[in-house]
Formats: C-alpha cells, sequence, structure tokens
C-alpha cells in the first residue's frame, strides 16, 4: 500500500492508450491510493465515465460548465484536492493546451488552476511526437516544471514504430510514487526559503578560434532541474550555465558563460552561498593558445592543439579557506567503475557529497531526459531508481533541505 491514501487527479485525453488508463486507475487503488477522473470529451469516446466511476469508486468530472459539478466541487477545488495530476494519456493536444497555458475545457483550466505537480505519460503517433511542435511543447512543459514519462517505443495502434506508445500503466504508477516521494520539498514550500543556493549547469566551451571550440554533450537538463526545483523548495538561486538552449528557468538568476575559467570568476562572484551544486560537464582543458584568427585550413597539414588545464572550479569552492559554502555537492560523470571513481573523486576535490551517474554512450543520460544516480556521502551510498531529471532534482533538493534543518 505504498500510496497509503494519497489522492491522485487523473486526466484521461483523447487516444486508444486510454484502454490502459483503466489499469492504471486499478493499480493506484490497488497500493492505496484515491483517484478521481477528469475525462476529456475526446477521452470519452475511448473510455466510458461509468468505466472510470466503477473501478475508481469515484465520481467522474467531465464538464466545465456543469452546473452541478461546479456546486459539489469547482474545478478549482478539484485541481488543489489531490496530492499528484496524472495525465495519460496525454495527447498532443493537452500537451500543447498545457505548454500554451490555454484554458478551454475542463483539464486544461484544472491544468491552469493547479498548485500540484504534474505528471504526463505522453501518447500519439510517431509523427505527431517527433513532430517539431510538440517538441518545443515538451521543452516547455519541462522548463514549467511538469515531468514526463515515456513515450515509449515500438508498434503503434495506426501501424507505424517508433517513438509514442504510452508508458505501461505499472511505469507510470512509479513514476507517480518517485513524484510523490519528492513531494515534502515542495508541500513544505518553503524548505529552502532564506538560503541561497548556487548552481553550476552544461557544459563549457572551450575555444580554438573565433568560430571553432571545445565542447561536451550536456544539455544542461540536469543542472536547470536542480536550479527550478531549489526555486521552488523557496530558495534564492543564482545559476551558472554554460552554452545551452533551455530556457532560463523561472525566478531563478542566471549568468551566461562559455568558458570554464569564465565561469569559475562567476561562482566566486555569486559567494557567499548556502549550498554550492557543481553539475556542469567543465571542460578539463582549454586550447593553450586559441587563435584570434580563423586557423587557415591551407597550412601545411591539421594544426597540433596545445593544451593546459582548466581550473578545477569545485576544487576550489570546496578547498577554499574563506567563503567555503557549508554544503558543496559534485557531480561525478563515469563510464565505469560508477561508484569507486565518485567516491575517489569526492576525496580527492574534498566535497560533501557527490552525485555520480553513469554517462557511457548506452545510458543516454547525457543530453536525455532520465537519470540514475547514487548519492555518495560520508555515511554511505544511496542509490536512486531511474528517475526523470526533474526527479532526481526534487529528490535532491529533499536531501539538501532535510541536511539543513535535521530536525524536521
Ligand atoms: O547536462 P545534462 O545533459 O542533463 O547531463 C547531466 C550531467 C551528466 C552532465 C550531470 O549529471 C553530471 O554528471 N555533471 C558532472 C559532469 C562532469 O564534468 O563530471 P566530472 O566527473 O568530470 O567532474 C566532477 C565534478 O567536478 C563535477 O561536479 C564538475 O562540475 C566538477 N568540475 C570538473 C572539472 C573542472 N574543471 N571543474 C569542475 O568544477
Amino acid at each position: 500500500m505504498r500510496l497509503n491514501g494519497k489522492h491522485i487527479l487523473l486526466m484521461i485525453g483523447g487516444g486508444i492508450a486510454a484502454y490502459k488508463t483503466l489499469e492504471l486507475v486499478r493499480l493506484i487503488r490497488k497500493e492505496g491510493g484515491k483517484v478521481t477522473c477528469i475525462l476529456t470529451k475526446a477521452g470519452s469516446e475511448f473510455v466510458t465515465p461509468l468505466s472510470l466511476a466503477s473501478l475508481s469508486g469515484q465520481k467522474v468530472y467531465q464538464d466545465l460548465f456543469s452546473l452541478t459539478d461546479e456546486t459539489e466541487m469547482g474545478h478549482i477545488e478539484l485541481s488543489r484536492a489531490a496530492d499528484l495530476v496524472v495525465v495519460a494519456p496525454a495527447t498532443a493536444d493537452l500537451m500543447a493546451k498545457a505548454a500554451q497555458g490555454l484554458a478551454n475545457d475542463l483539464a486544461s483550466t484544472t491544468l491552469l488552476a493547479t498548485d500540484k505537480r504534474v505528471l504526463m505519460a505522453p501518447a500519439m503517433n510517431v509523427r505527431m511526437w517527433l513532430h517539431p511542435a510538440t517538441q518545443r511543447n515538451v521543452t516547455q512543459l519541462h522548463a514549467d516544471g511538469i515531468t514526463l514519462i515515456g513515450p515509449d517505443e515500438g508498434a503503434m495502434a495506426c501501424g507505424e514504430f517508433g517513438p509514442g506508445r504510452m508508458a505501461e500503466p505499472a511505469a507510470i504508477l512509479e513514476a507517480a510514487l518517485a513524484q510523490l516521494g519528492a513531494q515534502p520539498t515542495v508541500a513544505q514550500g518553503h524548505s529552502l526559503a532564506g538560503r541561497h543556493v548556487l548552481i553550476t549547469s552544461g557544459p563549457t566551451h572551450e575555444p580554438i578560434d573565433p568560430v571553432r571550440y571545445i565542447a561536451n554533450r550536456s544539455s544542461g537538463k540536469q543542472g536547470h532541474a536542480i536550479a527550478r526545483a531549489a526555486a521552488r523548495a523557496g530558495a534564492r538561486v543564482t545559476l551558472i550555465s554554460g552554452p545551452v538552449t533551455l530556457p532560463d528557468p523561472p525566478g531563478v538568476t542566471v549568468i551566461h558563460v562559455e568558458e570554464a575559467r569564465a565561469m569559475l570568476r562567476a561562482v566566486q562572484q555569486a559567494l557567499p552561498a548556502d549550498v554550492a551544486i557543481f553539475c556542469a560537464a567543465v571542460a578539463d582543458w582549454r586550447v593553450q593558445a586559441a587563435g584570434d584568427q580563423k586557423i587557415k585550413k591551407d597550412q601545411a597539414g591539421p594544426p597540433s592543439l596545445a593544451l593546459a588545464e582548466n581550473p578545477d572550479i569545485l576544487a576550489t569552492i570546496a578547498q577554499a579557506h574563506t567563503m567555503r559554502p557549508p554544503l558543496v555537492i559534485g557531480f561525478a560523470a563515469e563510464t565505469e567503475h560508477v561508484i569507486d571513481y565518485a567516491q575517489a573523486k569526492r576525496k580527492k576535490k574534498q566535497c560533501d557529497w557527490i552525485v555520480a551517474n553513469d554517462v557511457s554512450p548506452g545510458s543516454g543520460v547525457m543530453g536525455g531526459d532520465q537519470n540514475a544516480v547514487h548519492l555518495i556521502r560520508d555515511n554511505g551510498v544511496t542509490s536512486w531508481p531511474v528517475m526523470d531529471k526533474s526527479s532526481v532534482a526534487e529528490a535532491l533538493i529533499a536531501e539538501i533541505a532535510a541536511a539543513l534543518h535535521p530536525s524536521s
């Protein structure tokens, strides 16, 4: 009974995957949760209100302008009464409405009015999913702090193959549990109120000449998600970001830099901080003498590039004699012996905690939306399952809040 009385507001959009949502309702109740369903007009073409009402044991809401529904429970109350909002299937249309802030039916209005965490399980035709418009909406939804699970890849009802299938009900349930596990930070709302949290995120670009640079595959998704989670927990957040294509998180002071040395300067200027989290993938080396002009190809053979070591920002701050933040957290990106190498890094750099993740090619962590991390502290290692990067961020912020308020 892992849900133990938690209340999930479940929105069912119009797609063939809606039939799987019936199983999700059953699983939520089996885990001791309460489910209230909002069924969109299109959703009712695939599942009936009667099936949902029978399985959930609750009234099913469908109409924004229903006098009876509004008298029983207004849509604003509906949006606030739950512990978590789950949208499954999240159709391209529902996602677009949520990304744009449109509110022209009960589901979209409730999504706009909610102050609760939102988990979406997209389901649509592969071409609709891959369409730039949908991908723009996905980026926006991530930026707004909405968590997505799936879609899965496979054969689709329309006969095509690719990403677009709704995640399995059991996987959606696990994601919902992860969201609710991370809930305390957000529910307490201001558990980092009055704290200054400094975060680095993204890659650095080290110039070779005015048009070329050395870089890495970091997207900034993990670091930016931590900044969003810290801001949601009430912290004053400074995010020092390398070059990324993500929007600046709302309510966060963002300083944009390109090179490692500029990132170090920006970090030092942003101190003092209560917590510093170093998630950026900082280039270890830069080109010793970057050209002032574009290096011409017509010289004798390819140029040889002498490299110089970049400052280690994490080690510099963790070993500083003045203004060392009370909690310094590094990340460790490893491709083998993940925990052992990360433990060694923690000792060498002298940070308090290190978050280890496996960035080997098949993991899809760098640039992807999910991560599986090991939180390494003095008292041992805690390994979390694969989660959406927003959930990793929420869980990390919850640990930080607990460490700063040991009695709460
Ligand atoms: O950005 P995403 O696509 O979401 O991917 C997230 C991530 C994989 C980049 C992130 O989770 C992560 O692992 N970040 C650390 C990447 C890294 O550079 O790891 P590292 O093991 O090489 O470095 C260890 C620590 O030292 C890191 O905290 C790093 O920020 C820091 N460091 C490294 C070199 C340097 N010159 N200065 C530093 O501060």
